[in-house]
């Protein structure tokens, strides 16, 4: 059984030693043009030219959980897409929404100013029960994230494709879902996939739908968020600021105005990581399972974007 490994941006070593102990009836290789054609591909943004060389996979495991990008390509036909799902992100997309969440709740960011500048300045609380956080996608990790800020006693909502019964989660689902649960978030969490239904979800006529001083996160794709509808939004004051993780261009340029609006905090798409050891440790059991016919978790459907 032979696997290539095509990872675009990504140290290529200590993936091919962790796969090679993980699989050691795999021969495991860093793809190079030229090369023959794999069992089995281990992906990252790889090049067209990639797929373009394989005529005889069986599956491709994905080390990330978004598709977007590899559904872009022409990938075989037939053969098994199989994403990343947790692979370590999901309490890492807990830690950091919650993050965001409390420190525009309790003005952290506020009062690091006013230490910087000498003052103190202790602000009255803020109703929490009028706090309710709404994610968008309420998935592998929509869902961890959910539960992580209803430890802190938020009320939280989700909305998905398909509807959902969840503890202590208020659920929406469908496009007939989204007006209700927009209206009633006060800080809006998105973690969709980036498929043509969701791509622009984040634009000036969906974000005006959220009450006045509304805050947003957005940890999934840049491609969700229309840039300038959220600066426009933020200037009159309809949202009150913004947490991003993700841009339509990475790295985000450094005159982008994302960067200099005092009410936007951004980060360079790190809100959660594939970590190796977990990522290797599933796609070889993943793999084991496709290989004795069975379901495996994460598998990508390819008409749905996701
Ligand atoms: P997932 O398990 O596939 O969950 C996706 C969720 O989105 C599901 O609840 C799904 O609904 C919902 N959804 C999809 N299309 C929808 C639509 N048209 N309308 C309403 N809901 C829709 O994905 P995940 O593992 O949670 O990951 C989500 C995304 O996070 C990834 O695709 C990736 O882009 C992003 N991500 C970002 C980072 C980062 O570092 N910034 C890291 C990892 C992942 P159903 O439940 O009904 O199917
Ligand atoms: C990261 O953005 C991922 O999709 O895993």
């Amino acid at each position: 059984m032979n696997i290539a490994f095509c990872c675009t941006g990504i140290a290529p070593q200590p993936w091919l030693a962790d796969l090679r102990a993980a699989l050691p009836e795999a021969r495991v290789e860093p793809w190079a043009p030229g090369d023959a054609p794999a069992d089995h591909a281990v992906v990252w943004a790889p090049p067209q030219a990639f797929f373009d060389a394989q005529p005889r996979l069986r599956s491709i495991f994905n080390i990330g959980a978004g598709v977007d990008a590899l559904l872009g390509l022409r990938l075989p036909p037939g053969v098994p897409l199989v994403r990343i799902d947790d692979g370590g992100m999901a309490v890492q997309m807990a830690e950091y929404v919650c993050h965001a969440a409390i420190g525009y709740f309790r003005d952290f960011g506020g009062y690091a100013a006013d230490a910087a500048a000498g003052r103190w300045q202790p602000r009255e609380p803020r109703d929490r029960a009028a706090f309710t956080i709404g994610i968008l996608g309420l998935g592998v990790l929509g869902q961890r994230v959910a539960r992580a800020l209803r430890q802190f006693d938020f009320p939280v909502r989700g909305w998905s494709r398909t509807p959902k019964a969840l503890d202590g989660i208020d659920c929406f689902a469908g496009d007939g879902g989204l007006d209700d649960f927009l209206a009633g978030t006060r800080l809006l969490v998105c973690l969709l996939p980036l498929t043509p239904d969701t791509r622009d979800i984040l634009r000036r006529e969906t974000l005006s739908r959220l009450p006045r001083g509304a805050y947003l996160v957005n940890v999934a794709r840049g491609g969700h968020l229309v840039e300038d509808d959220l600066l426009a939004l933020v200037d009159d004051g309809h949202i009150a600021g913004a947490t991003l993780d993700v841009f339509r261009q990475e790295p985000l340029p450094a005159d982008h105005p994302l960067r200099v609006r005092p009410r936007i905090t951004v980060t360079p798409h790190i809100s959660a990581q594939s970590l190796r050891a977990d990522c290797v440790a599933q796609i070889a059991r993943k793999l084991r399972a496709l290989q004795r016919g069975e379901p495996v978790a994460g598998l990508v459907d390819p008409a749905r974007g996701y």
